[in-house]
C-alpha cells in the first residue's frame, strides 16, 4: 500500500544518504556491535556532554534496514539526554517487534518507517543493530 511504499523510500533515502556517516575525532566512546545471524559490524561512535547525547556517528558494513537504522538513530539521538535516548530504544524495540509502542512522548520521525520490519522477522536483528550499540554505550558504566 502507500504507507509501505512511502515507508521503503524513507528507508532508501536513508541507505542511500547516510545521515552521521563517520568518525567523531576527539574523546568520543567507540561500541563494536555485530549481527551474528548475518556477520555485519557496525561502529557506532558518541560523545556524551553533561548527560546529552552531543554526537553520534557511525561506521561499518550493513544491510540497507541496519545501514538505514543507523542514520534515523544516530539522527534522533543527538541532543537527547541519555535517558531519553536509552528510553527511545525501548519504544523503538517495542516497534520492530510488534508489540505496542508508545508514538507520543518522542517525535518518532523517520524511525517509524522501520516497522514493516515486523513482517520479516529475520530483519529485526539488522534494524536493531545500532540501537543495541546505542544502548551498550549509554550504559553508565561507561559514561562518565
Ligand atoms: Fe538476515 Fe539481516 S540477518 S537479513
Ligand atoms: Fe546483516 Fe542486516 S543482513 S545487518
Amino acid at each position: 500500500n502507500n504507507l509501505d511504499a512511502l515507508y521503503r523510500q524513507v528507508i532508501m533515502d536513508h541507505y542511500k544518504n547516510p545521515r552521521n556517516r563517520g568518525e567523531i575525532m576527539n574523546d568520543a566512546l567507540t561500541i563494536n556491535m555485530n549481527n551474528p545471524s548475518c556477520g555485519d559490524k557496525i561502529q557506532l561512535h558518541m560523545k556524551v556532554d553533561n548527560g546529552v547525547v552531543s554526537d553520534a556517528k557511525f561506521t561499518g558494513e550493513g544491510c540497507s534496514i541496519s545501514l538505514s537504522s543507523a542514520s534515523m538513530m544516530t539522527e534522533a539521538v543527538r541532543g537527547k539526554s541519555v535517558e531519553e535516548a536509552l528510553e527511545l530504544s525501548g519504544i523503538f524495540s517495542d516497534m520492530v517487534q510488534g508489540e505496542d509502542y508508545d508514538d507520543e512522548k518522542y517525535e518518532l520521525g523517520d524511525i517509524e518507517a522501520l516497522q514493516g520490519v515486523t513482517k520479516f522477522p529475520a530483519r529485526i536483528k539488522c534494524a536493531t543493530l545500532a540501537w543495541k550499540a546505542m544502548e551498550k554505550g549509554l550504559d553508565p558504566e561507561n559514561v562518565d
